[in-house]
């Protein structure tokens, strides 16, 4: 049972590795894709749970720049999935506020994804009562590639640059780090995900796959993280 008064301090932002849907789709004898579609039915609950606990920021792992490798169904399937996420969920995320944000890079994404993408991005511009991040043909390394690349662009002398200006030129500029990241399906892995931006992330890992991930499991690992004691290293006081 869901104990809010239990939680006595919630994360600003999550993070999601939504890992696991190839294997919950195996684990029932079907293929990876309906795996793919039961993780974005959870995303809409997670998504609305996570308004309702009042989180600001949400970041999600949808494809990484390592998710080329895969099949290439697997990959179009992804994709067309994403498509009808939008079409789909659209009136919901401006019911609910929801200001959506994409950090990675756009290049490689089908035509038709980046449309309808942009679209998304332009219809919840204004929206401010929870920004989603979709992590999409996104990696870590090559996100912090892509600062210092601009930043030498720019002119900068090696003495102007500090860990706040690279931060301003990350794809997450203005968005606060993530507090917690979450990572479904048991895996102990960060896999290229906000590298820079969880250096002072706590973390947490379920083995629930993600299409099981549900709001008791949300709130299981609200509480461990309100448990928690954060000292971004420095010593415990009194
Ligand atoms: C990892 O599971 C998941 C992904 C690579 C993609 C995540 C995508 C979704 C949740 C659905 C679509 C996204 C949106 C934004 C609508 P896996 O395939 O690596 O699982 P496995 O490790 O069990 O094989």
């Amino acid at each position: 049972m869901v104990k809010r008064d239990e939680i006595k301090n919630l994360p600003r932002h999550i993070g999601f590795i939504m890992d696991g849907n190839g294997r919950w789709a195996k684990k029932r004898g079907l293929p990876r894709l309906a795996g793919h579609r039961a993780g974005a039915e959870n995303l809409r609950r997670i998504l609305r749970a996570c308004g309702e606990w009042g989180i600001k920021y949400v970041t999600i792992y949808a494809f990484s720049t390592e998710n080329w490798g895969r099949p290439e169904e697997e990959v179009k399937g992804l994709f067309s999935l994403m498509e009808q996420f939008i079409d789909r969920e659209l009136p919901e995320l401006m019911k609910n506020g929801v200001q959506v944000r994409h950090i990675g890079r756009m290049d490689g994404v089908p035509e038709r994804l980046q449309e309808k993408i942009r679209y998304l991005l332009e219809s919840t511009k204004d929206n401010d009562k929870l920004i989603l991040c979709i992590a999409l043909n996104y990696g870590g390394r090559a996100e912090i590639v892509d600062a210092v690349r601009r930043i030498i662009a720019e002119g900068y002398r090696p003495e102007e640059v500090d860990e706040e200006l690279i931060s301003r030129y990350l794809y997450t500029a203005g968005i606060p780090d993530p507090d917690l990241i979450i990572r479904t399906a048991g895996e102990m892995r960060i896999s290229n995900f906000l590298l820079w931006q969880s250096a002072y992330a706590e973390y947490y890992s379920t083995p629930t796959f993600w299409p099981d991930f549900n709001e008791q499991e949300l709130y299981k690992a609200l509480l461990d993280y309100s448990r928690r004691e954060r000292r971004f290293g420095l010593v415990k006081e009194g």
